[in-house]
């Protein structure tokens, strides 16, 4: 449920503040969709680093943030400080320019970018699930989502377009998937601070709603970060309007600063009172400013000195000089060995560039006739590919800027001892995202299938929780998988090469060829009607819940996963109440008289009209939604079985029933149609197999294949798994399996 307290306007105790090296620790893990470190982050010290960056941006700005939600001031505050920001570099990209620099300042600066432009927009993936699926503030936070994510399209999101620059500019190695980026010793420590933050409480929906949408309407604002001023003379052809995240981008859905505003104005129609919601935007709003700035200003300084020759050969040194200190014991650099000068060298390096300089291994201002840079690093060299080319153009640039003594050169300073430190690599010490993590509340598994639908609906998940939920699905596939040897499954068992769509249309045919042969059967009374369709509401009202897990940023818009992100989108009702389908199924029973509670709450879940065994398949969507990574091949198959399931016959079926009583027919007339074979949502589901066949599973040969078709077609069957003793005997035997792993 949402707080319903505003921030404390002042900070009581010491605030902890996220450091830079567990920052990037925490990008990496936080990019993980199954990863649960953020939910055992304490709230108080996601509070405390808030107010710390409020604290700060108001005492530079004067604005009482917090306490004074004015958006439109606060917006014109991003909007100064985004144009004279991107002056300074436009003028430091001039600077580089003159000095032949240029490249090397637009690598700088785009990889300092890389943490938060490839994953822009990542911070709303959570704030929609199945507790609100039908709710406006979610469905408008959902809709500036799928824009970001570029709905509808495989690697069409704004991170994917970043990636894009980054190629351009061949500084792409560690940029896909973005975790990887935390191993990028060229992007510093500092640039995953925002990030990590934004992306943390992207995981704590129930607690940061507002704020997260007053940090992602600040980063909207600004638009274009102002440090890709230095980039983009460089990589012309970059689509550096879907790089803005403040523009609205050239196909639905609407995106960018308008939508952004859509979702905050959506809040105010949820339960928290206008000035209570504005208050928390306007101080997620002024904490992302004051980071903005923050990072920005480290980032200047950085790139300040990536145009200083000495700088950039010394923080190289720094970078090799670990690797480089287990050799070189025999080689005597001023009467000591290079491996004792490397050795210091990786937290000092201006000494040992200095002793270089002088050394006969450097001729200053003439890179040409320097051995360091020729023959030592030539084919026959004793240090042949240590260095690769742009580390050489580094050294080179270094050596020529060295005063020759005979007037040419540049007077650069090299023995300047100004600790700029850089990358750490992420520790493998057992971190914890925040000092003093990992403490936190194990909580309560559910009592009851009832309490684990209440719990599961919810995104943010205490360990216990997450046991419950890998338990479930482990038992539930189990069952699945039992005597599946021996079935007629309608899957075959071999994936077939030619791809699913034949055998698509094959089982639409008989789906229909069995609705005319009951076409005569008799029709259900409608007590009968009524009492199943309200025993399928704890079902359908949290529809697309398995799909929950591919809301993830680059899940959403992966080769596989982007048709599962749209069928979700559209699940919810492309952003409309009208077209939602948990909304519309909910009509249908009102439209017989019942009333039910809301979805997310307690009452629903304990609504007595419902009977236990209602809530088993619902648990398993809710929990199976949440490992989109660990039960990828089982979620393609349920997908395919579920979104299969009633067209062509079923859903016709139950329309016969329907009008015969007078009910609405919408809920299954929208479902024949937008689930079709041909264009639907089971074509995607067929699709999204056939991609994951033919790529990821075919990567490790026809065992690794065989063996993740078999995980799909038990998927498949889970939608509707034998209930046998022995069935059930499998899925205790699986359970017992997962909790002994
Ligand atoms: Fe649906
Ligand atoms: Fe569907």
């Amino acid at each position: 449920m949402p707080r319903t307290t505003a921030w404390p306007e002042t900070s009581k105790g010491h605030p902890a503040e996220l450091d830079p090296t567990r920052a990037r620790t925490a990008y990496a893990a936080l990019v993980d969709p199954e990863d649960t470190q953020a939910e055992a982050v304490p709230l108080a010290e996601i509070l405390a680093e808030i107010r710390t960056g409020i604290r700060a941006g108001t005492e530079r700005s004067g604005v009482e943030g917090p306490a004074a939600p004015d958006l439109a001031e606060l917006c014109g505050q991003a909007d100064a400080w985004s144009h004279q920001e991107t002056l300074r570099y436009r003028e430091l990209a001039a600077r580089a320019a003159a000095g032949d620099a240029d490249l090397l300042l637009a690598r700088s600066a785009a990889l300092g970018c890389a943490p938060l432009a490839l994953l822009s927009g990542a911070w709303l993936q959570w704030l929609s699930g199945m507790a609100n699926a039908d709710e406006v503030s979610a469905l408008a936070a959902l809709t500036l989502y799928a824009s970001d994510v570029g709905v509808g399209h495989p690697r069409n999101s704004r991170g994917a377009a970043y990636v894009h620059v980054l190629q351009a500019l061949r500084v792409a190695e560690f940029a896909v998937p973005a975790a990887r980026t935390a191993l990028d010793l060229r992007i510093r420590d500092e640039a995953f601070s925002l990030p990590a933050m934004l992306l943390l409480m992207g995981r704590r929906p129930d607690d940061f709603h507002p704020e997260i949408l007053g940090a992602d309407l600040c980063l909207r604002q600004v638009g274009l970060l102002p440090p890709l001023a230095a980039v983009t003379s460089l990589v012309p052809a970059a689509a550096w309007d879907v790089l803005d995240p403040g523009q609205v981008r050239s196909h639905e859905p609407l995106g960018g600063v308008a939508a952004s505003h859509a979702a905050i104005a959506a809040l105010s129609t949820g339960v928290e009172g206008d000035q209570e919601a504005g208050r928390r935007v306007a101080a997620g709003f002024l904490w992302a400013l004051t980071a903005l700035r923050d990072w920005s200003e480290g980032l200047h300084a950085e790139l300040v000195d990536v145009l200083d020759p000495a700088r950039q050969a010394a923080e190289l040194i720094r970078l090799r000089a670990r690797e480089g200190s287990q050799y070189h014991q025999k080689f005597d650099l001023a009467g000591r060995p290079l491996s004792t000068w490397l050795q210091e060298a990786r937290t000092d390096p201006f000494p040992l560039l200095a002793e270089l300089a002088r050394s006969n291994l450097v001729k200053p201002g003439r890179p040409e006739r320097s051995p360091l840079v020729n023959g030592l690093v030539s084919e026959r060299g004793s240090m042949f590919r240590v260095f690769s080319e742009p580390d050489l153009a580094v050294l080179r640039r270094w050596i020529g800027s060295l005063p020759t003594g005979d007037g040419e050169g540049a007077a650069a300073p090299v023995a300047d001892r100004r600790d700029r430190s850089g990358g750490t690599r992420p520790g493998s010490d057992g971190f914890g995202l925040w000092p003093g993590t990992g403490s936190s509340a194990d909580g309560t598994a559910p009592a009851d299938l009832r309490e684990a639908y209440f719990l599961l609906q919810r995104r943010s998940q205490q360990p216990a929780v997450r046991r419950y939920a890998l338990e479930y699905v482990h038992g539930w596939l189990g069952r699945a998988r039992h005597g599946l040897a021996r079935t007629d499954s309608p899957l075959p068992p071999r994936w077939p090469e030619e791809g699913l769509r034949p055998w698509l249309a094959g089982q639409h045919e008989q789906h229909a060829e069995q609705f005319e042969s009951t076409a005569q059967a008799e029709l259900p009374s409608r007590e009968e009607l009524i009492e199943s369709t309200v025993q399928l509401a704890p079902l359908t009202m949290i529809d697309g819940a398995w799909l929950q897990g591919f809301t993830d940023y680059e899940l959403a818009s992966s080769d596989i996963g982007y048709s599962l992100f749209e069928t979700y989108w559209d699940e919810l009702g492309n952003g409309r109440l009208a077209l939602n389908h948990p909304l519309i199924y909910r009509e249908l029973v009102a439209g017989m008289g019942v009333d039910l509670p809301p979805t997310g709450s307690a009452e629903f879940a304990r609504w007595p009209g419902f009977l236990d065994g209602s809530f088993e398949l619902p648990v398993f969507w809710l929990s199976i939604g949440r490992f989109p990574q660990t039960f990828q091949p089982e979620v393609l198959g349920l997908n395919l079985a579920m979104e299969l399931s009633g067209v062509g016959g079923t859903y016709r079926r139950a329309r016969l029933g329907l009008r015969k009583y007078g009910f609405s027919t919408r809920f299954v007339d929208i479902h024949n149609t937008i689930d079709n074979v041909a264009t639907g949502h089971s074509a995607w589901a067929a699709d999204a197999i056939d991609s994951f066949m033919s790529s990821a599973a075919s990567n490790g040969g026809e065992f690794a294949r065989d063996a993740a078709w078999g995980r799909i077609r038990e998927g498949y069957r889970a939608l509707n798994p034998p209930t046998g003793i022995h069935a059930w005997l499998a899925d205790r035997r699986a359970r017992r399996v997962s909790r002994s792993r």
